[in-house]
């Protein structure tokens, strides 16, 4: 990740979570349980919980990684576990409309988030059930459901409990809708970011271009408004700022602009060492 471009990048490629330092290890369930036990895995800020939420394409994902490096705090993006259960029900023949069966899925599946060694990924690993999901998660089959998946109220059950476990076995920044809200209300630092959609919607559009894809503004503006609306109308931890969320707009800033905020925001409510 270049933290020094001039403009922000957000989820599209940075869909999973895993340590971001070589020295801290994978986060498996074994490592997880190696570092509660070792105050050395603790930010250097003394915060160890950040929550970061916002719509797509906000700079979450980016942001939230730079932190996380620069605090020695795993970064996750629990945007790849819903990813990772819609391509798993998709990949098993279940119909992502049968809510029952999705939810049975997400109840049983394992996650895995194997450190391969690099100190940043454009791509994090993320493992489902012992299958490679890293590239499966971006398919745009994957895009055009996972929406849906994430409404369920039984699959963010499960998934918050398996995003809570992970935060109380180390320091984590940790992205997506409902952190603040609802996985870890009690974190010490709460981060929302927003950004209006025609900047969120050019940067997917910059994104694709630059990938050498084909791209059409227009359609990427609306199905990023869609999906806004999917996200903050569901039922079921819809996307909104925690109450004592900072919320920053990242419109017309650069990703060091907004990355120094938070920092600085760590320092603020650093308690301890
Ligand atoms: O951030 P993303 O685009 O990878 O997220 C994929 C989908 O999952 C999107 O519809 C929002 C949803 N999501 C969610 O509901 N709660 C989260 N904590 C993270 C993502």
């Amino acid at each position: 990740m270049d933290v020094g471009a001039d403009h922000i990048q957000d989820t599209e490629e940075s869909v999973s979570g895993t340590a971001n330092n070589p020295a801290t290890g994978a986060a498996t369930g074994a490592a997880m349980a190696r570092e509660r036990h070792n105050p050395m895995s603790r930010s250097t800020s003394g915060v160890t919980t950040i929550a970061v939420d916002g719509p797509a394409a906000s700079g979450k994902s980016t942001i939230a990684r730079a932190v996380a490096e620069r605090l020695n705090l795993l970064y996750l993006d629990t945007g790849a576990m819903y990813r990772a259960v819609t391509w798993l029900a998709l990949r098993g023949g279940i119909d992502p409309a049968d809510e029952a069966a999705v939810s049975a899925l997400a109840a049983r599946v394992t996650f895995d988030f194997p450190d391969r060694g690099a100190a940043t990924h454009v791509n994090p690993p993320i493992i489902v059930d012992g299958v490679d999901a890293t590239d499966g998660v971006r398919d745009p089959a994957v895009d055009a459901v996972v929406s849906v998946v994430a409404a369920y109220r039984g699959v963010r059950a499960a998934l918050v409990r398996e995003q809570q476990k992970i935060a109380r076995a180390r320091g984590v920044v940790m992205v997506g809708r409902d952190i603040g809200t609802v996985v870890l209300p009690d974190a010490p630092l709460k981060i929302y970011l927003v950004a209006d959609a025609a900047a969120r919607a050019r940067r997917r559009y910059d994104e694709r271009i630059a990938r050498g894809e084909g791209a059409d503004y227009d359609e990427i503006y609306g199905a990023m408004v869609r999906r806004d609306h999917l996200d903050s109308a569901r039922a079921h931890s819809p996307l909104r700022p925690a109450p004592d969320a900072v919320e920053l707009d990242t419109t017309g800033l650069t990703i060091p602009e907004v990355v120094d905020r938070v920092l600085a925001l760590a320092r603020e409510r650093a308690v301890g060492g």
